[in-house]
């Protein structure tokens, strides 16, 4: 097992998770993976190379072909920026499609261990504390109420100068959480001995700032 830190931060989709997560590396200096944009660099690498989100033995092969790399905040496959591209409604969708089986995120693993380095690293997921990394030393189940989630994926698509309609937003939101939940392979699920957090009437300041409070109260620990 590795000594290398880890804060694992899990929860529904749009419940602030990534913002949190980054923010609490670079207030650290810690390392940062960002596991969705791996299942959805899995589903868009899937649909440009003519595979079905359903054929999951295809799907963990091309896995082994995929050379993934995060730098200065953009994705690249194989040498190819994807970073707008991972992120459209399709490929949210096609990521939790892809999600469900077991063989992907069997492949998936490895890829994300790698990312454990000193001097430590903040994982954001459904399964980060469950499977990923099980001895991480910080495990926060981050949520919101679905209302305020569709509310704040809404706002970042205005911003973005996205057109939307906030009731699509909502229902695609619980689609896709009762699709995370309901899946036997990595469920999202809080595990017994994560923290909840939950942001629905927090600013994203509060919430970073709950999280290093937990891992603070943890580094005393050890030092004693
Ligand atoms: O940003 P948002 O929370 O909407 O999604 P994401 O974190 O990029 O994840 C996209 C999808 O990938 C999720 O809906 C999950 O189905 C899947 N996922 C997963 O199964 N396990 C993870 N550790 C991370 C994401």
């Amino acid at each position: 097992m590795s000594t290398v830190p880890v804060i694992a931060i899990d929860g529904p989709s749009a419940s602030g998770k990534g913002t949190v997560a980054q923010r609490v590396a670079q207030a650290l200096g810690f390392h940062y993976l960002d596991s969705g944009a791996l299942y959805r660099i899995v589903a868009l690498a899937a649909k440009r190379a003519g595979i079905s989100w359903q054929d999951e033995a295809a799907l963990a092969d091309l896995v082994s072909t995929l050379d993934i790399r995060f730098e200065h905040g953009e994705i690249y496959v194989n040498g190819e920026q994807v970073s707008d591209a991972v992120r459209s409604e399709e490929m949210s969708r096609g990521a939790s499609e892809v999600a469900v089986h077991p063989k992907v995120r069997q492949a998936l693993l490895e890829v994300q261990r790698a990312f454990r380095k000193a001097p430590g690293l903040v994982a954001d997921g459904r399964d980060m504390g469950s499977v990923v990394f099980p001895d991480a030393q910080i495990k926060v189940f981050l949520t919101a109420r679905s209302h305020v989630r569709a509310e704040r994926r809404y706002k970042q698509l205005m911003e973005k100068g996205i057109h939307a309609n906030l009731a699509q937003i909502l229902a695609d939101i619980e689609a896709r959480d009762a699709r995370d939940m309901q899946r036997s392979a990595a469920p999202l699920q809080q595990c017994s001995d994560a923290t909840l957090l939950d942001t629905s009437d927090m600013t994203i300041a509060q919430a970073v700032d709950g999280v290093l409070a937990l891992y603070r109260r943890h580094s005393r620990g050890i030092s004693k």
